[in-house]
């Protein structure tokens, strides 16, 4: 099984978290807009299975920020590869409300259908980056659960894998697959 992304990143994180090697396929799917990241990965593992004609896998994550209506959401890795970090501060810098979420969505196509798992992580936006570990917005994002209120990027990437949205939707998809 594959997994379509270009992302290394997150290819780590997925074998860190299954547990296995993951053979990862650098296509750059297709990409529609949308609200709606389940939207999104469905459409994108549908091409990349077109273009593979293997099963395989995609994930679409997106950072939702409460105080500017769940910005930049869906449209994360825009936000991100425009505005980069500071500018995403920027943007943020008059709102006081910052609690967000990280949400991930895997989807999956195994020929025949697309099956689709979702995982959540709460937080908040820091005022400034802090730590030097993952990737993407990681050193802007500080998890709720987390005792020292550690951004993603201070925490070691096992303790990240342990509570990250991506850790929630890949178990999802593991309990499912390891079902059928
Ligand atoms: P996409 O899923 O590749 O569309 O990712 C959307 C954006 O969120 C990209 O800019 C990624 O770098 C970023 N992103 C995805 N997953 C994570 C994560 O686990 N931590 C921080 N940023 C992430």
């Amino acid at each position: 099984m594959l997994f379509v992304t270009s992302n290394p990143g997150k290819a780590r994180e997925a074998e860190e978290i299954l547990g296995e090697d993951v053979e990862r396929v650098d296509y750059d799917y297709a990409e529609i807009q949308s609200d709606s990241l389940a939207e999104i990965a469905t459409e994108g593992v549908r091409d990349a299975y077109e273009e593979l004609g293997e099963a395989c896998f995609v994930d679409d994550s997106g950072m939702f920020v409460e105080g500017v209506g769940g910005f930049p959401g869906p449209y994360s890795s825009y936000v991100y590869s425009t505005l980069g970090i500071d500018g995403v501060l920027n943007a943020l810098d008059g709102i006081d409300d910052r609690s967000a979420r990280f949400d991930c969505v895997v989807a999956y196509h195994d020929g025949d259908e697309v099956r689709t798992f979702e995982g959540t992580v709460a937080g908040r936006v820091t005022r400034e980056q802090r730590g030097d570990g993952g990737f993407g917005y990681d050193p802007i994002f500080e998890v709720a659960e987390d005792e020292e209120a550690r951004t993603f990027a201070e925490m070691p990437p096992d303790e990240k894998n342990e509570v990250s949205h991506r850790r929630r939707a890949f178990e999802a998809f593991a309990d499912w697959y390891q079902q059928g």
